[in-house]
């Protein structure tokens, strides 16, 4: 009894600043660098401006890129990196390394857009999809916004080269000095789109049943986890994110399913975007039934302060939680939560594509 009780206290003093075990490294804090786009990988190749941005925000427990494709087919915006040749992981070996040198931790956020895309990154190709449904809004392309078209439907002989992608990806990864890699599984790209039954319409093994609907993102775990260790292999989910007009007609059951199978398997984590893209949450969906079903570590994001954070951490709601746009805006963040310093300003006009300009240049303390 007593020493439930003092397990109990020491649990209440655990906060963001408490080191954590992940990936066989000790993180020196629970501040997760969430993966941000950012657009300014001209070619596709990770660059020395964005090594500097990345090694900047080192003091981050834990760094996640942006979305990474896997390959091609995989693009869905411009100037966003790949990583599946030799000049893609030269590029990011600058970025790990840099990171590296600063005592930091990084992992590469692994993505096929899917859908989310336009023939005019792929030669005049449709972008594919789990099914032939065009989501609703417009691309992002070199030449503006242009409408999605309808995509064209995966066959099921197709998808064990897209798993094997991902298994390439991963190896490349390693190759390019990551700590681990991040399968974004969330925002409406090719894995959620598998997910949820508003973009899934398959009949075959890929389809119908949440057990076929999760396949393809078990299949993809284990290709990597195969590849790099699966201790080195995190997922991120977003459950209650309409983005990307993505749907499911049971959030709850779908998603408890995903971390279920999830777990179990010795993961680094389940990263799990808990708001909308714009920041609200859902009281029709109870994030806490993710958590008790997986068995490792728990990432939250969606709207996190330092105190919110604190508190979800004491109250073992999460182990770790991910910042994006407060990490985007003050590349010193822990330290200025731990000094109660006030935070930088965002600014939204730079948050996609350009230069050094709202992307290296936001001040930290020491500089100000
Ligand atoms: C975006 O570019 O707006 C974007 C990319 C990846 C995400 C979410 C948003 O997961």
């Amino acid at each position: 009894m007593e020493q439930k009780l003092e397990q109990r206290e020491a649990e209440m003093n655990i906060n963001l600043f408490s080191p954590i075990a992940l990936a066989g490294h000790t993180l020196n804090n629970r501040m997760v660098m969430a993966p941000l786009t950012r657009n300014r990988a001209a070619g596709s190749v990770a660059n020395t401006m964005m090594a500097k941005y990345y090694a900047q925000r080192s003091s981050a427990g834990l760094i996640i890129t942006e979305g990474t494709q896997i390959s091609e087919q995989g693009v869905g915006y411009p100037a966003t990196p790949g990583i599946y040749n030799q000049h893609q992981i030269d590029g990011w070996k600058r970025v790990t390394d840099a990171v590296h040198a600063q005592g930091g931790t990084i992992f590469a956020q692994l993505w096929h857009c899917g859908r989310i895309s336009h023939p005019s990154f792929h030669n005049g190709e449709l972008p594919v999809a789990p099914s032939a449904i065009k989501p609703a809004g417009e691309a992002v392309t070199y030449e503006g916004m242009q409408p999605f078209i309808e995509p064209r439907a995966l066959s099921n002989e197709e998808i064990p080269g897209i798993i094997e992608q991902y298994r390439h990806a991963a190896a490349c990864a390693k190759k390019a000095g990551f700590d681990g890699v991040e399968i974004h599984a969330a925002n409406g790209y090719l894995v959620d789109q598998f997910i949820r039954d508003g973009s899934n319409i398959r009949t075959d093994q890929y389809g119908g049943s949440l057990e076929n609907r999760t396949r393809l993102l078990l299949q993809i775990v284990t290709a990597a986890g195969d590849e790099i260790g699966f201790h080195k292999v995190g997922v991120r989910i977003s459950p209650i994110n309409a983005f990307n007009d993505i749907s499911d007609s049971a959030p709850q059951s779908t998603f408890n399913h995903v971390a279920s199978s999830l777990s179990g398997l010795g993961l680094a984590y389940l990263h799990v975007v808990e708001a909308s893209m714009s920041g609200e949450t859902s009281v029709d969906f109870d994030m806490q039934q993710l958590r008790d079903r997986f068995d490792g570590l728990y990432i939250a994001n969606g709207g996190y302060d330092h105190n919110r954070g604190n508190q979800s951490i004491a109250e073992n709601r999460a182990d770790m939680i991910a910042f994006g746009v407060p990490f985007l805006a003050n590349p010193d963040l822990p330290e200025r939560f731990r000094t109660g310093a006030a935070l930088n300003t965002p600014d939204q006009a730079t948050f996609y594509g350009g230069d050094e300009h709202g992307y290296t240049d936001y001040p930290t303390l020491e500089s100000e």
